[in-house]
């Protein structure tokens, strides 16, 4: 008599396995290259982790050294804005003035003391003869001014007399304010022999 013969088990396939392919070393150079190149690139710009940091500025600190420090400073970074916009034209960014074109305000007496002079020129213009650091012009300048704002008159006034070798103290809106109050009516240029008058 035959034993029962046990059903015969399927032999399973054996498992699949992954073949030995060796990573290329190119590959792992590449990556390599490219994590640090990651770092080096974070450590630039990822601004220590502070949010308030963006591009391009690499920590807080330089950005704080952006700032204005105090609310004179800001005063005085608008009027460098409308001189650089209105009246850098003729006189240079410099304040050096233009040949044939207009005279320097670095250095100027008509820039400094008293105030009401640099005033009335903005507003009403100037023509005619004058002497601006021992050199003669005669030349005719708009009334560049008289369509600022009053807050805008103030600050580029006070950027000319404090820019350069300038030291003069600065111009408010109400000595503005007073000065058009004064001459209301008035359309003609200034002179400068009329300006020497002020006192
Ligand atoms: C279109 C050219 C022009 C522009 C813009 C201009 N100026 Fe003048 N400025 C002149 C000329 C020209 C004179 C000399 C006028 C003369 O010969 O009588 C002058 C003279 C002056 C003077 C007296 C002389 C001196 O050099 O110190 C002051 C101060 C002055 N300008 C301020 C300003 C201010 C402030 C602005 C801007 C708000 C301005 N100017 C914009 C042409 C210009």
């Amino acid at each position: 008599m035959t034993p029962p013969s046990s059903p015969r088990v399927a032999a399973e396939p054996a498992e699949p396995k992954a073949g030995g392919v060796a990573m290329p070393i190119w590959l792992i150079m590449l990556l390599c290259a490219v994590g640090y190149w990651g770092m080096v690139y974070f450590d630039a710009h990822g601004g220590r982790f502070q949010a308030q940091v963006y591009a391009p500025y690499a920590q807080l600190s330089e950005i704080d050294e952006l700032q204005p420090a105090s609310d004179t400073e800001a005063f005085v970074n608008r009027g460098k804005a409308v001189y650089e916009t209105v009246c850098a034209l003729c006189h240079d960014l410099t304040g050096s003035g233009k040949p044939a074109q207009a005279p320097p305000l670095a250095g100027s007496e008509w820039v400094t003391d008293p105030v009401e002079r640099i005033i009335r020129i903005a507003l009403h213009g100037l023509s005619g003869p004058i002497t601006v650091l021992g050199e003669e012009w005669n030349l005719a300048m708009p009334a560049m001014g008289a369509a600022l704002p009053e807050e805008d008159l103030a600050a580029v006034l006070t950027y000319i007399r404090q820019a350069w070798v300038n030291k003069s103290p600065a111009v408010s809106v109400e000595e503005i304010r007073a000065v058009k109050a004064a001459h209301a009516g008035r359309t003609q240029p200034w002179t400068a022999d009329e300006l020497k008058k002020i006192q």
